[in-house]
């Protein structure tokens, strides 16, 4: 069963050829994070002319990549949401096209579940059940507790940023540039993560994430050291903080819910801090960690089609009338 996955809901066009939803035989992305740059944020109009440019070569990239024909498609997975609308439509519009076309079924894909799915499609598995999940990423920080493929039990969200946003956020005020995330694991290597005491947000606070506020204690670090600030002591101090917050959650529902799996997913997940300290109370309490590979991390269309191949009987509407949603719940 050859899965065609398509992926465009933010910056990264994404096209992939997953055979029966676990073995990727192509996976391409084309980024526009160099045209974004310059704004230090995504601009969703960019966006969307840049996806409609990028989409159709890459399509046919992919399936030479695969040594695959139009034709031996079985079925179209898209993502329809969350995330802006005009990137959305151009993938669904393209993959509604085709799925007329070529008389194959459309798979709607909630891109926050896929990003989850992403954890197991490394290690070349569909999911298994129950186990927590944690979507780390640009626009989503959610802890959740999953026993089907649609069937998650929410329990932490963010109260403002996501953490991807925070290190944007705070890379662009520190002059870092932009993606924020992968210049601040650059600076802060060899620093030392004790060097400035951050908060841990919300600790000892229940379920619940926030990260606005580190970014005003890193402001004030800043402020108040001057030129005797430490850059990468600040970076590791900072991605401490932030794994802290994670870690103590994530601690928090192994204990609350019945679970040997940890799931990790996103593109903060890319973190190295991040991944060692998951890693770290994995093994402590032996629990198996499934962490994506960097390329399945951040946004892609493989793992779009590893969820659509493993959703699509859920679906009973004509899936052809499906529209983008910019916010769709996961499970939803
Ligand atoms: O999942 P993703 O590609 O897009 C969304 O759905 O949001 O995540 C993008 C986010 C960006 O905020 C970026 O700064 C962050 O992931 N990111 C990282 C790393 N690589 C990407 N954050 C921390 N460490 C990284 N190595
Ligand atoms: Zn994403």
């Amino acid at each position: 069963m050859i899965t065609l996955g398509i992926e465009s809901s933010c910056d990264d066009t994404s096209i992939a050829l997953v055979k029966d939803g676990t073995q990727i035989l192509s996976s391409l992305v084309s980024s526009q994070i160099e045209i974004h740059k310059r704004f230090g944020g995504v601009v969703p109009e960019v966006a969307s002319r840049k996806h409609l440019e990028a989409i159709l070569p890459l399509l046919n990239e992919a399936l030479e990549a695969a040594k695959i024909k139009l034709e031996d498609i079985d079925q179209i997975a898209a993502t329809s949401g969350p995330g802006l609308l005009g990137p959305l439509l151009v993938g669904l519009t393209t993959a509604k096209a085709l799925a007329w076309y070529l008389n194959k079924p459309l798979v709607p894909v909630n891109h926050i579940e896929a990003h989850l799915t992403a954890a197991f499609l490394t290690a070349g598995q569909l999911p298994e059940y129950p186990f927590i999940g944690l979507i780390v990423s640009g626009g989503h920080s959610n802890l959740v507790y999953a026993t089907g493929p649609r069937n998650f039990e929410t329990l932490a969200q963010t109260l403002d940023d996501a953490p991807g946003e925070l290190y944007d956020k705070t890379a662009r005020h520190l002059g870092l540039g932009y993606p924020g995330g992968p210049v601040i694991q650059k600076a802060g290597e060899g620093g030392d993560p004790h060097k400035y005491q951050l908060p841990v947000p919300m600790k000892g606070k229940g379920y619940v994430f926030s990260f606005s506020g580190l970014k005003t204690a890193v402001m004030r670090i800043v402020e108040k050291e001057g030129d005797k600030l430490d850059m990468a002591g600040l970076c590791a101090s900072l991605q401490y903080s932030v794994a802290e917050a994670f870690a103590e959650k994530v601690c928090m529902a192994f204990k609350d819910r019945k679970s040997n799996i940890l799931a990790i997913a996103g593109g903060v997940s890319a973190n190295k801090v991040l991944r060692e300290r998951m890693s770290e109370f994995a093994d402590k309490h032996g629990i198996r960690i499934l962490l994506p590979t960097l390329h399945l991390c951040t946004d892609n269309a493989a793992m779009v089609a590893a969820h659509g191949y493993l959703t699509a009987d859920l679906h009973k509407e004509n899936t052809l009338e499906v529209n983008a949603l910019a916010n769709w719940a996961m499970g939803e």
